[in-house]
């Protein structure tokens, strides 16, 4: 298939999808279970359909075109990403994926191929972990690994919880088990994505072929301390959660530069209760993502993360609490696929690198438990998670073309 026709669809799509966002005119706001994740979802099995997909929705929320193969009781391969998105992120990140994935089967059909054994395009809900601070809930569904409890345990920022979110959304979180894939049914795990750092557009290369994934580990703490008159109450006298908050917040990014290996710490909530200037701070809660291919780093830096929160809330007669709401570790990607994919960059001309990534993505999850692969495309100047995000729809289609080079190998 040729790439302008590859690129006209996947324009198609994209620019479709791109009105599913709270945010109109700033950037995509497509948070899971919400009014924008259903059209989205719809506009999904819409065209998995025109495909000549067989198409369901899961437990979870999940979205799944299946192409028959001849042996329909052998592993299928799956390529996919998520359709959620974070706050006012972009119209390509998850998104751009599920759309290479419906385009690979489009290709299959086109070139008149029958798979071997089944192939299935995959969107799954909830990547992001954006709405209730955790992440690859869809994906880690299909893998058995989300139960009631756990839809009951996280709750958003309005303290809706998973459970109560998905039954407006037409789910039963009672059932989500259900979601979960049987042993030994998915042979391979395929997806493309934009890369969301810099390194594809400065060198202009047209594809990355991403050989391994950070861990990451996600803690929201709260500090407590005791509320008082800013103006009456001494400095020794005070229990000042911002203090005793911001003296450890200020320490993680020196710990994850420490590493010297890519190691990256990043705060990027912070809330003060009550939240007056003339209140010495009652509580202060923030959030910590860490992220490493070296999975001791991050229990290092997780560990001395703890370590000061005893110190410093000791120093004020407080106290804290911390919510794990995330921890999986680090993986690599499947070198036998890879080079497929590599031999198909060589064959069409396009330029290509091997490259870690330090975003996480439904293949972190994913592949803990199956081959998997992934490849990149250029991000503009690496924004990403941003309204600026921006790919070329032809850098997309190339990610399409490589892949369904890669999904008719492992299925003739
Ligand atoms: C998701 O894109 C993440 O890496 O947080
Ligand atoms: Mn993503
Ligand atoms: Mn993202």
């Amino acid at each position: 298939m040729g790439i302008e026709v590859v690129t006209g669809r996947v324009a198609t799509d994209l620019e479709y999808l791109k009105r599913f966002t709270a945010t109109p005119g700033n950037g995509c706001t497509r948070l899971p279970f919400t009014k924008e994740a259903r059209e989205a979802a719809d506009y999904l099995k819409e065209i998995m359909a025109e495909a000549g997909m067989e198409v369901r929705e899961d437990e979870a929320g999940n979205v799944f075109g299946l192409v028959k193969g001849e042996d329909e009781s052998a592993p299928c391969v799956m390529m996919g990403s998520h359709y959620d998105s974070v706050q006012n992120g972009g119209d390509f990140d998850g998104i751009a994926g599920v759309i290479c994935a419906i385009e690979v089967a489009r290709q299959m059909k086109e070139n008149g191929f029958t798979p071997k054994r089944n192939f299935v395009a995959a969107a799954f809900c909830d990547e992001e972990g954006m709405r209730f601070g955790t992440g690859y809930f869809g994906s880690g569904a299909m893998l058995g690994h989300r139960d009631v409890e756990y839809c009951k345990k996280f709750a958003d920022k309005d303290g809706i919880t998973y459970y109560e979110a998905m039954k407006g959304y037409g789910l039963d979180p009672e059932v989500i088990e259900k979601a979960a894939w049987p042993e030994g049914s998915i042979g391979q795990f395929l997806e493309a994505h934009i890369e969301q750092g810099p390194v594809l557009d400065a060198e202009k290369i047209e594809i990355g072929l991403v050989n391994g994934i950070v861990g990451i580990q996600r803690y929201m703490v709260t500090v407590h301390g005791r509320s008082d008159h800013a103006g009456t109450t001494p400095m020794d006298m005070r229990k000042d959660a911002v203090e005793a908050a911001t003296k450890v917040i200020s320490k993680i990014p020196d710990w994850a530069r420490e590493k010297a290996d890519g190691t990256v710490a990043t705060t990027g909530f912070i809330k003060v209760t009550p939240g007056g200037m003339n209140i010495v701070a009652e509580s202060v809660e923030f959030t910590v993502d860490i992220r490493s291919m070296n999975n001791d780093n991050i229990n290092d830096i997780a560990n001395r993360i703890r370590a000061a929160l005893d110190r410093e809330t000791a120093a004020i007669g407080g106290s804290y609490d911390i919510d794990t709401k995330l921890i999986i570790t680090p993986v690599e990607l499947d070198m036998s696929m890879l080079k497929v994919m590599e031999e198909s960059c060589k064959t069409r001309g396009y330029s290509y690198k091997y490259l870690p990534s330090g975003a996480g993505h439904d293949a972190l999850e994913i592949g803990q438990v199956l081959p998997t692969c992934m490849v990149f495309v250029p991000s503009l100047d690496g924004r990403s998670h941003c309204p600026v995000e921006f790919t070329k729809y032809s850098e997309v289609a190339r990610a399409a073309i490589v892949m369904a080079d890669l999904a008719e190998e492992l299925l003739k």
